[in-house]
């Protein structure tokens, strides 16, 4: 059975004396045995990291993740974080193909496969995220995108590789907008998205992959969204940011209001 999954992604919010309140506020808040099928994951600036996992040490259902990674594993790369450095850190995840990464630093497919691979080289779970654009939804296109985005970077991975996977469907015009993909609209995707990897990878497969949704998820639209049948979690921005509401979110998995 595939994972329900909650992800925090922080971006660039908080400096340290915030990030360790939303982490104690997180800990001293969750209800555990309300999420025992589920996993949460935070995923706060890499400056925060160390400081983050010490405070979810002893949380089993709370994982640390990165929000982004190298495709090297050392080097003269100035500025850069590697896999290795997250995993040693005590990450179990990390975030990869965000559409920010691609926006705003020129970060494609054949870059984020490389740093997929990265990831899973040093046993951390790539989160990667796809979507459309407004305008490749406008005319008809996301279908066509989303399955090049699966192909490109992840498609000649072996399945026991691809089995790590979690995959992020967060079309590009929700993100921080405040407009959410209706139930139905993210539904159809996270389908065909589920088809592919059935596709490719076999039906067992496909069955096992955890694919959240992402983009303006918040407390009062999580539950439909939750709901629905091929949808497994959420990858929550701007909402992560206050403990109350992240929860609130979390608390609207299926398996935590039973
Ligand atoms: P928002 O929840 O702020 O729309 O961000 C979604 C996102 O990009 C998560 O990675």
């Amino acid at each position: 059975m595939r994972k329900p999954i909650v992800a925090g992604n922080w971006k660039m919010n908080t400096n340290l004396s915030e990030a360790v309140a939303l982490a104690e506020n997180i800990v001293r808040q969750l209800n555990v045995a309300r999420i025992d099928k589920a996993d949460i994951i935070l995923a706060p600036p890499f400056t925060h990291l160390y400081r983050v996992s010490e405070i979810i040490a002893n949380k089993h259902k709370l994982h640390l993740g990165g929000q982004n990674c190298h495709q090297e594993a050392n080097g003269a790369y100035t500025g850069e974080v590697s896999a290795g450095m997250l995993r040693s850190l005590g990450a179990s995840y990390v975030i990869l193909g965000h559409s920010e990464r691609r926006q705003y630093f020129g970060e494609d497919d054949v870059l984020i496969g490389q740093k997929v691979r990265a990831a899973l080289e040093n046993n951390l779970r790539p989160i990667y995220c796809l979507g459309e654009k407004l305008e490749e939804r406008e005319i008809g296109k996301h279908f066509n995108v989303v399955s090049q985005q699966m192909q490109t970077a992840l498609f000649d991975l072996e399945e026991a590789d691809f089995r790590k996977l979690v995959i992020a469907y967060e079309p590009v015009w929700a993100i921080g907008t405040g407009k959410t993909a209706s139930p139905a609209q993210a539904q159809e995707v996270h389908a065909f998205l589920r088809e592919l990897i059935a596709k490719r990878y076999g039906a067992a497969t496909a069955e096992n992959t955890s694919i959240l949704y992402g983009g303006s998820a918040k407390p009062d639209n999580a539950a439909e969204l939750f709901d629905q049948p091929d949808i497994d979690g959420g990858l929550i921005g701007g909402a992560s940011l206050k403990a109350e509401d992240f929860l609130a979110i979390v608390y609207a998995l299926p398996c935590a209001r039973r």
